[in-house]
């Protein structure tokens, strides 16, 4: 039956609109917009655009490269975990618990959330495993995403990567000094001024007598407290030391200190640590208000600060850490000396970006391939991939028709040769190799043409190009 045309019934014309004030964006609690036609970034949330990667390559290379040579293995741990292995070891009364986490309700009803940090997920990781029966210490490492919704500012954002190193089972203070040089080294192969900052928080019990103290010493002032700082002093008073409140800062100078707390183990761990240091001349500063925004540290805890700090107010500190001798117990593994920790790359990536260090993404194209008529670029299309087997970075404009255009791109990127297969080269199985400082050109067989652009390219520098064939076993 063909088509019946719906007739529609006429209508008024609808009134023109005046616009008499700014269109109203429909934004949101946190100032995003909700209705426009473009879809924006949420909040704290970014992209790595391409043109950033070469500082990213430059510090996951660099990272991945030292954890190999300490012998750290890598561990790929997921983005989703229960929410409670959070909870339960970073701690009920911390930021991150009590107000960062992105906790969600999953189709199975079960409570998850957005891995805020991973040393959890390594400890989870480490018993389910039965890594406590292979040789100790378990020394891995990760690099990946974490989410912690606080509130965004420069080098703090929402989604923002780590990359981690942690070492189980063993106690003995040289792990904790190790990992200190690995940090320290990844900043100095990177070209980074960095302070290693250092305190220990001793046990759980001499805490707990330091903290009575504590509390004391701070509850005479009380008055003179801000009401977070008083929250903090009831909630979680060691983060009473973190505070930025002036009045605070002044009242930690009288305050009892942690150090004079520590029982004799502590205290000998803790020097262990130092002399360590100093043997292997890492620069250290004590810093006895350090505790670290995390429940689970005992002993040693330690942050990477920016020295040349950039003045912007951007965060410090681009990484973090400290010992953990009693979290794989907490999650219900035997009784697990540990230390690790992390850094973060957006930090890092922004101290680069400030000191003006931007290696280039990939090596830049030397050749550039230029083509006229399908016929060749089908042959274009199979020169490219001798070419990249080789070695050798050939750029093309496949897309575009005009030689004209193409020796304008092959201009614009700077190549030594351009490669130019016209349909009566593609017929006389030749290709012509014009040199782009002198215009000269010459005509050569195409199968030999890989060869002698190579050895006019690479032979006069004594280099060889990096070879990109896969490796066959013979
Ligand atoms: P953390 O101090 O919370 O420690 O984080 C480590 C590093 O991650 C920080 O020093 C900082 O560079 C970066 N970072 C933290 N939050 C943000 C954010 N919102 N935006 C950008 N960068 C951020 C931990 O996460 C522990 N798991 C470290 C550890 C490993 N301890 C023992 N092993």
């Amino acid at each position: 039956m063909p088509f019946k045309k719906k007739t529609i019934p006429q209508k008024e014309p609808a009134p023109k609109k005046v616009l008499t004030e700014e269109p109203k964006k429909d934004l949101d609690e946190e100032g995003e917009g909700k209705s426009g036609k473009t879809f924006e970034l949420l909040r704290g949330f970014r992209d790595i655009l391409p043109e950033d990667q070469g500082r990213w390559n430059l510090v996951r290379d660099t990272i991945r490269s030292i954890a190999e040579s300490y012998s750290f293995d890598r561990i790929d741990l997921p983005i989703l975990e229960r929410s409670d292995l959070f909870q339960r070891t970073i701690g009920k009364g911390t930021d991150i618990v009590e107000k960062e986490m992105y906790v969600f309700t999953d189709p199975s009803n079960r409570s998850v959330a957005l891995r805020p940090e991973a040393t959890a997920s390594a400890a989870r990781a480490y018993i389910s495993h039965g890594m406590l029966d292979r040789p100790q210490p378990v020394k891995m490492w990760y690099l990946g995403p974490m989410f912690r919704h606080d509130r965004p500012q420069a080098g703090r954002y929402r989604q923002f990567y780590q990359a981690g190193f942690e070492s189980f089972g063993v106690d003995e203070s040289i792990v904790d000094a190790q990992l200190i040089v690995i940090g320290h080294q990844i900043f100095k192969q990177l070209g980074l001024d960095v302070k290693v900052e250092i305190n220990s928080i001793g046990t759980a019990e001499c805490r707990a007598a330091y903290l009575t103290e504590l509390v004391a010493y701070f509850r005479q002032h009380r008055a003179k407290l801000s009401e977070d700082d008083k929250r903090r002093l009831q909630k979680n008073p060691l983060r009473i030391l973190d505070s930025k409140e002036e009045v605070t800062r002044e009242l930690l100078q009288g305050a009892p200190q942690i150090l004079d707390w520590l029982d004799e183990k502590s205290k000998e761990h803790f020097m262990k640590v130092l002399e360590f240091l100093e043997e292997v001349e890492v620069p250290y500063v004590l810093n006895p208000y350090l505790v670290r925004g995390l429940d689970y540290y005992t002993h040693s805890v330690f942050e990477f600060v920016q020295a040349d700090d950039t003045g912007d107010g951007a965060q410090s500190a681009l990484g973090g850490g400290g010992r953990y001798d009693g979290l794989v117990e907490i999650l219900g593994g035997r009784s697990t000396p540990a230390c690790g920790f992390a850094l973060g790359l957006e930090r890092i990536v922004r101290a680069l970006e400030a000191k003006g260090i931007n290696p280039p993404e990939r090596p830049p194209a030397r050749v550039f391939f230029a083509q006229l008529g399908d016929a060749s670029r089908r042959v274009g299309l199979k020169l490219f991939e001798e070419f990249r087997q080789a070695g050798i970075p050939v750029a093309e404009a496949f897309g575009k028709n005009a030689l004209k255009g193409q020796l304008e791109t092959a201009n614009k990127l700077g190549v030594e040769l351009t490669l130019i297969l016209g349909q009566k080269e593609v017929l006389d199985g030749t290709i012509i190799i014009r040199d782009m400082e002198s215009g000269a050109q010459e005509i050569v067989d195409v199968k030999k043409v890989v060869g002698l652009v190579k050895k006019k390219l690479y032979q006069e520098e004594g280099v060889e190009p990096v070879s990109h064939s896969p490796v066959v076993d013979s």
